[in-house]
């Protein structure tokens, strides 16, 4: 992570300070402030400016005015949103260090911090002048009483692994091939201390996969299927959950190469829904929670080479199934296919898959939401709402009638990867669920998953979208 965090019991004048606190109650200023910066924070106050900037030539310090939203769910998202505006003043001052202190009311220290954090973030790896450009803000500490050190520890394990998904949707396919997105899970097991199986082509073709194979054809590049396992001793789920995620490096379409211009020049965040379950793996794992976790990641390349599947194919899936293939762009849905058949073996109880899947979700929802379908009770999805709202990755839920399903009949195959020109992540989403037997939610991360220009705490390119809702719905599970 970028930014160091911890607690202190000190508030010292000498430390750079961001005072959280209320419009209407400004009594605690007076322990702090002068009569003449007490009348400027109170002028601020009234005037409906957000923050008061009192620097002295021992430390600065601001006072930062919190808004109440609507619901909950937005006065936290207020919290996040000035967090990481406060970023800007940090780095005009070139502040390394800064304490947050909490005089108001409204409890808002954790989702100030998160905002701070994530809005910290930067990708400089191939940056030759990467510290001239890397933020001034090392490390930000914590003064409240009510903050404990659990929730405290379990929002920076969820950070960190948001930083690790974000990174690796930020490495091009020139670095992140399948086998070496292999070895990142690999080594991310070793140091959060979960379980990593990784199957090679070899094992692929015997136990004949043949998703992900077809998709393989075209690339030089071997495929990979990862399996991630978290079992704790006194997990409370006796069946385990199963996440999935659409691991393509990169998708160039291929032979049915990218139509829309311009729109393979983001395509390494192919693999943003293996990132969002990888990343919830680690954040799980560095949080010790009590659930019994299993990850699938189908991992390849989406080429037009040499010997690449061609549409008009008919290739035979993991479970037997027949696909006529219609278009080699429709790639996430044949390797998730495969994953979510092999899922049927832990006899889960509930399997949830992510995936940048159609440019159709990413119409639907824009940036501002994941759009979501399948199978799970209603209480489920219920929950899986709440969580999107608590950490704004708000989800849109969309059916999955039966009539949907008749745009996959095909003349000379069980179905084809291709439906009609309307609802392509509906008819996305029943090519997978005929692969499902089991309680199922599908993700379609398509929209919020890469960003062309930032978005308040969220980044330009990867965003990790995903590990901060799956984390919050394995809190309260
Ligand atoms: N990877 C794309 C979907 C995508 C679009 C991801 C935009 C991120 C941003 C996927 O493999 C794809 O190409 N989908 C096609 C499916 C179509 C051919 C049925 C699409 O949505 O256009
Ligand atoms: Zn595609
Ligand atoms: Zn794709």
């Amino acid at each position: 992570m970028n930014t160091n965090v911890s607690v202190t019991k000190s508030n010292n004048r000498k430390d750079n300070r961001i005072i959280l606190s209320d419009k209407e109650n400004l009594a605690w200023a007076s322990k702090y402030f002068n009569s003449d910066e007490l009348k400027y924070l109170k002028k601020v106050a009234k005037d409906d400016i957000s923050f008061a900037f009192i620097p002295r030539a021992e430390a600065y310090t601001f006072v930062q005015f919190l808004k109440k939203g609507k619901t909950v769910s937005d006065t936290h998202e207020e919290a996040r949103v000035a967090g990481n505006e406060m970023l800007s003043e940090i780095a005009h001052y070139k502040i390394t260090s800064i304490t947050v202190v909490n005089h108001s009311k409204k409890k808002l220290v954790l989702p100030y911090v998160e905002g701070m954090i994530l809005g910290n973030y930067q990708f400089l790896k191939y940056f030759n002048d990467r510290s001239e450009k890397t933020n001034s803000l090392k490390s930000i500490k914590v003064w409240e009483k009510s903050v404990d050190r659990k929730s405290l520890n379990e929002l920076l394990s969820v950070l960190d692994a948001t930083m690790i998904a974000r990174n690796l949707v930020n490495e091009p396919q020139s670095y992140l091939s399948a086998p070496t997105f292999s070895k990142e899970i690999k080594s991310l097991g070793k140091k959060y201390g979960f379980k990593v199986t990784v199957f090679d082509k070899k094992k692929i073709e015997s136990l004949k996969m043949g998703g992900i194979l077809s998709v393989n054809m075209g690339s030089i590049t071997p495929p990979r299927f990862n399996i991630l396992e978290w079992k704790p001793k006194g997990a409370t789920n006796k069946r385990p959950i199963v996440l999935v995620g659409k691991g393509i490096v990169y998708d160039t379409g291929g032979l049915s190469l990218k139509p829309t211009a311009n729109s393979m020049d983001f395509m390494k965040c192919d693999m943003a829904g293996a990132a969002a379950v990888v990343g919830a793996m680690v954040a799980i794992a560095d949080a010790k929670l009590p659930l019994h976790i299993i990850c699938l990641v189908p991992s390849t390349d989406n080429r037009p080479g040499l010997n690449a599947y061609a549409p008009g194919d008919v290739i035979t899936m993991y479970d037997g199934t027949t696909v006529e293939v219609m278009n080699t762009d429709a790639e996430g849905r044949l390797v998730l296919a495969d994953a979510l058949h092999y899922a049927k073996r832990y006899k889960p109880e509930l399997v949830l898959d992510f995936a940048t899947l159609t440019g159709s979700a990413a119409a639907a929802a824009g940036q501002e939401g994941v759009c979501y379908m399948g199978t799970a009770e209603q209480k489920t999805k219920q929950k899986m709402e709440n969580s999107g709202y608590a950490v704004y990755e708000r989800l849109i839920e969309f059916p999955l009638w039966k009539e949907y399903g008749e745009q996959l009949k095909s003349n000379i195959a069980d179905i084809k990867n291709l439906g009609g020109p309307t609802s392509g992540m509906i008819t996305a989403g029943k090519f997978l669920e005929h692969f499902t037997d089991y309680p199922w939610l599908h993700f379609d991360v398509a929209g919020a998953a890469y960003l062309k220009s930032s978005d308040a705490y969220r980044p330009k390119e990867g965003t990790g979208v995903g590990v901060r809702l799956l984390f919050d719905f394995f809190k309260q599970y």
